[in-house]
């Protein structure tokens, strides 16, 4: 099948499906109505086809991601009355995409976050990375995995629909030692959930941080600021940062600060007490209670206006809010409207930043013969 630059055509429809060997049919275990649909979303500037992956499940929920960046375009999801509305901020094409935007949707990798000065040690060599925010690396340097093409697969999945997303780094790529194979398994449930599961093997030792960079803004895209949204974290404790977002290697207590979230309160109620450089805004890594390792509650996030309630539960550590504190009108979205300052928020599920070289926090390294895993899910609902 042949894929052209802008025409969303050649649409594959499939009612769930079972290997190649046997040919296209019907999977029970997806749950009726439930399917996937591949079209092209079009070429990148280097010539490459890149497909968008619709995944819809048995109630309606649709969730589109495509092969550039392994990246979430749409997630529609319904509010008290069931209305569907795209909840994630983002462009109309891909050329939306291939320009400068600040990781909306996307896999972020080899290791997102900062790295002081973009230099790292390990195995007794000294590692020297691009430096692309202020003085520091940030989210996996000039060209990470969000603005990479990755190969794509429909795979069953029981309960709902799903499509794996695969991308290869070459050693030393951005700087990062070894050749990593990355993958995200994105699954949408017949429970509302989006799912996702990650995992890194690499054939030489490397650092690995994976997150999605999802914006949400639950009263749908486009629809004003999130300083509404009712949040909680399940985190006692944060990173402290200094002026360039570098953690200090403290790590403190939220209680009786702006940071503590433990119960629901409105983003917006303590936002312009927030400590750190300008614009202002939460962008802050907190250290999960429930202190990684098993899929566990992590935060919630709730809609007053329309009910719509995300909850997220994560097996990392830590987790980044950032309330698109950079937002500041000069991008326009898929609605037609520019995203201004605090328009969409993040919560990037994660290893805590600059992990590596901070002796004390979880560590990111891999080794050879080992495989990383982490899992990520999504949960919607409303009230
Ligand atoms: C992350 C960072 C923020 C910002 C955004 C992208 O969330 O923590 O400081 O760089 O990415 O704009």
């Amino acid at each position: 099948m042949k894929h052209r630059s802008g025409a969303a055509v050649s649409a594959l429809a499939v009612c769930a499906w079972l290997t190649a060997a046997s040919g296209w049919a019907q999977t029970p275990s997806a749950g009726k109505g439930a399917h996937v649909e591949k079209t092209s979303y079009g070429t990148t500037k280097d010539g490459q086809a890149v497909d968008l992956y619709t995944l819809t499940n048995a109630k309606g929920v649709v969730a589109k991601v495509m092969t550039y960046g392994a990246l979430l375009t749409e997630l529609h999801v319904p509010d008290r009355a069931g209305q569907l509305a795209d909840v994630v901020l983002g462009f109309k094409t891909l050329q939306g995409y291939e320009g400068d935007h600040p990781y909306f949707g996307a896999t972020v990798g080899r290791v997102a976050n900062r790295i002081a000065k973009g230099r790292f040690r390990l195995g007794g060599q000294e590692y020297t990375l691009a430096v692309n925010n202020g003085p520091n690396h940030l989210h996996g340097g000039l060209k990470g995995f969000d603005k990479r093409v990755w190969k794509a697969q429909t795979v069953s999945a029981p309960g709902g629909v799903a499509v794996k997303f695969t991308y290869t780094s070459a050693d030393m790529e951005e700087g990062y030692p070894g050749a990593l194979t990355a993958t995200v398994l994105y699954t949408l449930t017949n429970s509302n959930e989006l799912r996702l599961d990650y995992t890194a093997a690499t054939d030489k030792p490397t650092i690995v941080n994976l997150t999605n960079h999802s914006y949400f803004n639950l009263a749908g895209d486009g629809q004003g600021t999130i300083l509404d949204h009712e949040l909680t974290i399940m985190a006692d404790r944060y990173t402290p940062v200094d002026d360039t977002l570098i953690p200090t290697g403290e790590i403190a207590s939220v209680r009786g600060t702006v940071m503590d979230f433990n119960r629901a309160t409105p983003i917006g109620a303590r936002i312009a007490e927030v400590p750190g450089p300008a614009p202002g805004g939460y962008d802050h890594n907190y250290v999960l209670s429930h202190g990684g390792g098993v899929l566990a509650m992590s935060a919630t996030a709730r809609d007053p206006k329309s009910g719509r309630l995300m909850e997220v539960l994560t097996t990392e550590p830590g987790v980044q809010l950032y309330t698109g504190n950079f937002l500041d009108g000069s991008l326009t979205g898929k609605a037609g409207v520019a995203y201004q300052k605090h328009f969409g928020f993040c919560l990037e599920t994660q290893h805590f930043p600059d992990s590596i070289n901070q002796p004390a926090f979880p560590p990111v390294v891999l080794q050879p013969g080992r495989t990383f895993k982490s899992t990520t899910v999504y949960r919607f609902s409303a009230r």
